[in-house]
């Protein structure tokens, strides 16, 4: 099993180069189900995510070629002779609920079977479902398989009674061929809400309002290809932030968006970094300044990412004083606090609420990724502890961070992957 060792106390520093959106691929790619035509899409960050999503299509018919700059990738659905994801494909990644909208956009059919649970509590798709039905779908969820079927898919008018960024994106996929204009009310802003939507135009489609409350789709008969690129990854960049803050660093975060990126930074100056912004970069580095408490509640965009809610805590359980998180968009996202304890962080939690009580100190031990936000958490708390620490379960990782330790290498983090039994060094020192 291969476990990430690394010796802390190193402060960040350099540059970075932020890689794709893992949450915009995941939608855009099945989204190419819906085009009979060549999508070329460009920034596609080289995580296993997207390896899983793209052996899906291949298995429903799809041509699929990576371009030499592994980062391309071009998709022709014309000969799609599917619409049944079976459990065994579906299995590794929750976002396979795409594939519903997506087949039931293109064949009027879908038929996929669904993930279970997932870490960080129940994830319900009952506003996904909403959506479908609302379209003209008849949708079974018995014996964990999804059947949706439509004679034919006919707009409608949505209210999502949460806000969902899964919804939104499965009710646009099951509207865009749909007859009539379709309006979906409460719909999520979140950036790859909006690359997805900007995608699907790109290739022929009408929707208009991505990043408001409100998203009204156009149906067309046939989307036709092109070719579009993935916007940079807000969560990465938001890590990366955290990271160099966390350590007292100077990194420049470069191939961003920073408005994408204002929540977190505005966090990170009360916590007491500094932070420059430039076009498409933003420099997040020490002052003379101690890091001090800051209260964080997740909600969803233009808030505070839930998807930075671990690594935030990372940071806040060295920074002085007591702060207090709340979790506002997931049920049971604390489980990694158990990890963070092992390291010596001191944090209590009530339901979906956590207090962190600063210490001066982490110190290096054995600790776990209990999902993949949780695994960048261990690693910037690995980054600041004396000593070294070691993480277990890169798999979750891996699912979402390109090149992680690479990148982290390049800023001076003494972090090397071996498998158990193995050896390594990295900048000299033996690990
Ligand atoms: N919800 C419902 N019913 C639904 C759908 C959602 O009650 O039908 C609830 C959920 O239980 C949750 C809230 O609505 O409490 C928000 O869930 P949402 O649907 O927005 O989450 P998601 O689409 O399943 C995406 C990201 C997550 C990220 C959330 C929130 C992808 C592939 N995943 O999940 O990202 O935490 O939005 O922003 O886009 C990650 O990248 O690590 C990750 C988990």
């Amino acid at each position: 099993m291969d476990k990430f060792v690394i010796m802390g106390g190193k402060k960040l520093i350099g540059e970075v180069e932020i890689s794709g959106a893992k949450n915009a691929a995941v939608a855009i790619i099945p989204a190419a189900l819906l085009v009979e035509g060549t999508c070329t899409i460009e920034n596609i960050p080289r995580i296993k995510d997207v390896d899983v999503i793209c052996d899906i299509l291949t298995q429903l018919g799809a041509k699929i070629q990576f371009k030499d700059n592994k980062h391309t990738v071009v998709i022709d659905c014309t000969g799609l002779n599917s619409y049944t994801a079976s459990f065994e494909a579906v299995q590794k990644m929750r976002a396979s609920y795409y594939l519903i909208g997506a087949l039931l956009g293109r064949f009027n059919h879908a038929c996929v079977a669904m993930p279970g649970g997932c870490n960080f509590g129940v994830r319900p798709i009952d506003q996904h479902i909403k959506g479908f039905e609302a379209l003209g779908a008849v949708v079974d969820t018995t014996s964990g398989i999804i059947k949706a079927d439509a004679e034919k898919l006919v707009a409608s008018h949505i209210y999502l009674d949460v806000v969902s960024v899964g919804a939104t994106i499965n009710t646009i996929l099951a509207s865009v061929r749909a007859e009539g204009v379709t309006v979906i009310e409460n719909v999520a802003k979140e950036p790859h809400v909006v690359d997805f939507a900007n995608f699907l135009n790109a290739m022929g489609a009408q929707i208009k309002g991505a990043g408001t409350d409100t998203i009204r789709v156009t149906g067309v008969k046939k989307l036709l290809g092109g070719t579009y690129s993935i916007i940079p990854d807000q969560i990465e960049a938001g890590t990366f932030m955290i990271a160099a803050a966390a350590t007292q660093g100077d990194v420049l975060i470069k191939n961003i968006i920073p408005k994408h990126m204002e929540s977190i930074s505005a966090k990170l100056v009360e916590i007491g970094a500094n932070v420059q912004e430039f076009d498409d970069s933003i420099r997040v580095f020490a002052g003379k300044k101690q890091l001090t408490k800051a209260n964080v509640k997740t909600l969803p965009y233009p808030g505070f990412p839930t998807d930075l809610q671990p690594q935030i805590v990372a940071l806040l359980s060295v920074a002085k004083g007591n702060s207090i998180i709340t979790e506002s968009v997931w049920d049971n996202r604390f489980q990694y606090v158990e990890e963070l304890r092992r390291l010596g962080a001191v944090i209590n939690v009530d339901g979906r609420v956590a207090m962190v009580e600063g210490v001066d100190k982490l110190v290096g031990a054995t600790v776990k990724a209990t999902d993949l936000r949780a695994g960048a958490s261990m690693v910037i708390a690995a980054l600041v502890a004396n000593g070294v620490t070691e993480i277990y379960n890169l798999k979750y990782i891996d699912r979402g961070y390109e090149d992680f330790e690479s990148k982290l290498q390049a800023l001076g983090a003494q972090i090397v992957r071996k498998s158990d039994d193995g050896t390594g060094s990295v900048n000299g020192v033996a690990l």
